[in-house]
Order: C-alpha cells, then sequence, then structure tokens
C-alpha cells in the first residue's frame, strides 16, 4: 500500500468549482500514477476553512469514484496558508514510487521549512506596487518592505530643515547623519527619522517629487541600497520600489513588473488625494506622475526598469485580487 498526496485551488467557495476541481485532480492523480479504480482503497480530503458550500467527498462519489471509503474535513485556520485549497491523500494498492500531483498553484509554502524568501516588485507611481504588496505580504505572512519610504524619508527632512535638495554637498551631510529606521508594528511599517514616525508625513505631493529628485543622487542610492539589502537578508518580505529586481536583489527568485497606462494611475492617485480631502485637479496629478516617470526612468544611477526576468503585469484593467493572486500563484509555482 502507499500514499498518494494532491491538491488543488479554486478562486471562489462554488459548488460547481469545487466539483470541478476535486474532478480534475482525481483524474490527474489516477493518469500521473496509472491508478485502476480498484486499487484505491480510500480518499480522504481536507480543504481550508474558506471553503464550505460542498463536500470535496461528494464530489468525488459524483465523479465516478464509488468504489472506495470517501471522507472530507476542514482545516482549522492558518495565518498565512493557501487559500480556498483542496487537498487530498489517496492510499493505494502497489509498490510504485508514487507521483504527488499539485494543480493551480496549490503547492504549499511552507514558512516553517522555507528558508528567508524574497519578492522583488517594481513599477511606476500609481502601478499598485504598495496595494497588492500589502496583500500579498498579508496572506504569505511576510513582511512588506516599502523602499520608497526611505527616499521619502529623506527628501521629508530637506523640506523640514529648509535644505537646499538641489545642493549636492547639502544632502550628503544629510545622508551622513541621517538617523533612519524602519521598524513594524502589527505587520505595518513604521518609518521613523531622528526617533519620529514619518509614515504619514511623507506622503505628500510635495515630498513625492522630492523623493523621486534625491533619488537620482548616487550617494543616497548606495546608502538606500544597503540598509534594504541588510533588512531583507534575514527576513522573509516582498519589497517594492523602482530599482529592486535589477540593483538591490538583482539574484532574487520572484521578480515582477507591475504597469499601467499613466491616466490610470493618475486616477487611482487624483480619488486617493480627493479622499484624504486634497485639492489637486486630476491634470496636476496627471502631470505629476509623468514628471516623476521620466526622472525615475532616466536618472544615470539605476533608472526605473523591468528587469529581464521579472514578469510584467499590466494592473490598469485588473482587480486589486486578481494581481495579488498573479502574484501568489506564479510564487507558489516556483517554491
Ligand atoms: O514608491 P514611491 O512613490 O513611494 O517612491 C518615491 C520616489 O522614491 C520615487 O519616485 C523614486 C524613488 N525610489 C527609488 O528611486 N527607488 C526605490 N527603490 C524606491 C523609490
Amino acid at each position: 500500500m502507499k500514499a498518494i498526496r494532491g491538491a488543488t485551488t479554486v478562486t471562489e467557495d462554488k459548488p460547481d468549482l469545487i466539483r470541478q476541481a476535486v474532478k480534475e485532480l482525481l483524474n490527474a492523480i489516477s493518469q500521473a500514477n496509472g491508478l485502476e479504480a480498484e486499487q484505491i482503497i480510500c480518499i480522504m480530503f481536507s480543504s481550508t476553512s474558506d471553503l464550505k458550500s460542498y463536500y470535496p467527498a461528494k464530489a468525488a462519489r459524483e465523479a465516478g469514484y464509488a468504489t472506495c471509503a470517501l471522507y472530507s474535513s476542514l482545516e482549522p485556520e492558518i495565518g498565512g496558508a493557501l487559500e480556498k485549497c483542496i487537498r487530498v491523500m489517496l492510499l493505494v494498492d502497489g509498490d510504485k514510487q508514487p507521483e504527488h500531483v499539485y494543480l493551480n498553484g496549490a503547492k504549499n509554502l511552507r514558512k516553517d521549512i522555507t528558508s528567508v524568501l524574497n519578492i522583488a516588485v517594481d513599477g511606476p507611481a500609481g502601478s499598485g506596487k504598495s496595494t497588492v504588496c500589502k496583500l500579498v505580504a498579508k496572506r504569505l505572512g511576510i513582511l512588506y518592505l516599502d523602499t520608497g519610504a526611505m527616499y521619502r524619508a529623506i527628501a521629508y527632512k530637506c523640506v523640514k530643515d529648509k535644505r537646499d535638495y538641489g545642493d549636492k554637498d547639502v544632502v550628503k551631510h544629510i545622508i551622513n547623519k541621517l538617523n533612519l529606521k524602519v521598524e513594524y508594528r502589527e505587520g505595518k511599517q513604521i518609518t521613523l527619522l531622528d526617533g519620529e514616525d514619518v509614515s504619514e508625513l511623507i506622503r505628500t505631493p510635495q515630498v513625492s517629487m522630492l523623493a523621486s529628485y534625491i533619488s537620482a543622487y548616487s550617494f543616497v542610492r548606495t546608502k538606500m541600497v544597503a540598509l534594504q539589502r541588510e533588512i531583507v537578508q534575514k527576513t522573509s518580505c516582498i519589497l517594492d520600489g523602482r530599482d529592486i529586481g535589477t540593483n538591490v536583489l538583482p539574484d532574487c527568485k520572484f521578480k515582477f513588473y507591475l504597469n499601467a497606462s499613466s491616466e490610470v494611475r493618475a486616477k487611482r492617485r487624483f480619488d486617493e488625494d480627493q479622499a484624504k480631502g486634497g485639492t489637486q485637479t486630476f491634470e496636476q496629478v496627471l502631470k505629476e506622475i509623468n514628471e516623476r516617470d521620466f526622472q525615475d526612468k532616466n536618472r544615470a544611477v539605476a533608472p526605473l526598469q523591468k528587469a529581464k526576468d521579472a514578469l510584467e503585469i499590466d494592473t490598469s484593467y485588473m482587480a486589486i485580487d486578481e494581481v495579488v493572486n498573479e502574484i501568489i500563484s506564479k510564487v507558489q509555482e516556483k517554491i
């Protein structure tokens, strides 16, 4: 007797989708292992707690697996676990080496046995990076490092101390004395400048433009990149920015490049600004997005560009969840 394992995922908790997924999984296992129906002694399923609309055992019976014992159970909720997942174990007669089958990105990310996992996400302003990265981090139970916040903190210091950001020596002085720390409170990144929490203060249009400007100085980048590498070396995290895949972590196994038309990106930023009671017009926001793109893509050091081995995702007309699912399934596939 031997045990064969398998798993699959569904996109929604719907009876039809569960029936279809179970049939597809059992047929794939039977085919991969050359199984005859009478060899199967029993089939045991477990589903994640977000799948309640149909019992996989019932679906198996309906799919023609009717002569063996069938069993289904619900798993407890586990933070960071794969969502909407059906796992199965078949006990079968025979002594051939079992072929385990994982479909639809259902290979499990075992945080306890996976060494440090880093996911690099680059893209222009408004492409959806931070929203998506926060959700991916939550689902995988890893941290999210917003590297833009680090450049923003330096820009904020120039504004706050009324320093001339166009004078290289002034910015160099700030960098040499910089007291910048990134901490996590309840999984949320806190950016500390000289001990002060500046996480919200760095989110103004003025700081956005300035951050883009000062990030072109090579000495600023050298310092930030060293800090970022130090953080991610020890910590599983998804980090976003402009040069993560090309410069910060060139050997990273998981690289994504998010993109969207400048109009769509400007609309997202415009809506965010309006929600915060901002007064910018759509035209102003679009102009700033285009200027920032130009600055970020045309600087001499580590400009914004897609790494050759990054997967590009155009988020213009995708729902946030679709982008999140795409990244997670690509990561699960390669793990
Ligand atoms: O992602 P953001 O909008 O918070 O970034 C602000 C600016 O910081 C961005 O216009 C360019 C710069 N930046 C960078 O040069 N490299 C990074 N890895 C992240 C941000």
